[in-house]
C-alpha cells in the first residue's frame, strides 16, 4: 500500500475538504489537521481582542504571539478536534459567520501566513500527517507525495454550507451565504501570497453531485499501488 508522509488536500470553501481529510487520517492513523481553524483561530482572536481586521500590522503582530492548539476532542459534539487560542476553547466560536466574514482578509496578509506556515510544517516534519487547507500542495509542503485539489461549483458549496449551518440553528439564507462563499473565494484565489490554486501534480476531484462516502472511495482507490 501506498504510504505518503504527508498528504495534502486543498481546495475552496465547502467543497469537502476537511470530511476527507478527516476520514483518511482516521482509515490510515494519520495526525489531521485543517489549516483553515489556524487562520479562523488568529481572527477570533483580533475580534475577541478589539484588533481591527484591517489593521495589517496589528494582525500580524498578534498572529506571532497567540497560542494556537490544536488538539484531540474534549467534548462529544461532532468535533472532529479541539481548538484552542490562549487557553480557551474556541472550536464552536471559530465557526460562526462573523469569523468566515473576515478570515479571508485575515489569511491574506503575508506576516499572518508566515506565522502559520511554521506552525504547519513544524506538525508535518514530526508525523505523518493528512494537511487541509488552500495552499498546502503548492507552498507548505511542495513535495508531498500526494496532492488532492477537491473542487464543487459554488452552488453547491453554498449548499452544502446552508444545511450545516442549519444543522448549528444558524440564520443565514442561501443568497447569504452564497454571497459570502463568492466573496471569499474571489479573495482567497486572487491574493497576491499562496493564493488559492491546483497544485500542477495534484489529483483534481469535482465532487458536484458526489457523496462524502464517493469521494472518500474514489480516494483510497489511489493507496492500492
Ligand atoms: O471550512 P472552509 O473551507 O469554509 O474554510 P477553512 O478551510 O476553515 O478556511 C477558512 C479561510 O482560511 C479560507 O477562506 C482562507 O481564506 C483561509 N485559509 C488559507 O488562506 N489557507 C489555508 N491553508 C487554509 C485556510
Amino acid at each position: 500500500m501506498f504510504r505518503p508522509h504527508i498528504i495534502a488536500i486543498d481546495g475552496p470553501a465547502g467543497s469537502g475538504k476537511t470530511t476527507l481529510a478527516y476520514r483518511l487520517a482516521r482509515k490510515l492513523g494519520y495526525f489531521y489537521l485543517d489549516t483553515g481553524e489556524m487562520y479562523r483561530a488568529v481572527t477570533w482572536a483580533a475580534l475577541h481582542n478589539q484588533v481591527d481586521v484591517a489593521d495589517e500590522k496589528a494582525v500580524t503582530d498578534l498572529a506571532n504571539q497567540v497560542d494556537i492548539d490544536v488538539r484531540s476532542p474534549s467534548v462529544i459534539d461532532g468535533r472532529v478536534n479541539d481548538v484552542w487560542v490562549d487557553g480557551q476553547d474556541v472550536t464552536r466560536e471559530i465557526r460562526r459567520p462573523e469569523i468566515e466574514a473576515s478570515v479571508s482578509v485575515v489569511a491574506a496578509y503575508p506576516g499572518v501566513r508566515q506565522a502559520m506556515t511554521l506552525k504547519q510544517r513544524q506538525i508535518g516534519q514530526r508525523k505523518r500527517v493528512v494537511m487541509a487547507g488552500r495552499d498546502i500542495g503548492t507552498v507548505i509542503f511542495p513535495d508531498a507525495e500526494l496532492k488532492i485539489y477537491l473542487d464543487a461549483s459554488v452552488e453547491e458549496r453554498a449548499m452544502r454550507r446552508f444545511k450545516e449551518n442549519q444543522a448549528q440553528g444558524e440564520t443565514l439564507s442561501y443568497e447569504e451565504i452564497l454571497a459570502a462563499m463568492r466573496r471569499r473565494d474571489a479573495i482567497d484565489s486572487t491574493r497576491k501570497v499562496a493564493p488559492l490554486l491546483p497544485a500542477e501534480d495534484a489529483v483534481r476531484i469535482n465532487s458536484d453531485g458526489l457523496t462524502s462516502e464517493e469521494v472518500f472511495h474514489r480516494v483510497l482507490a489511489l493507496f492500492d499501488r
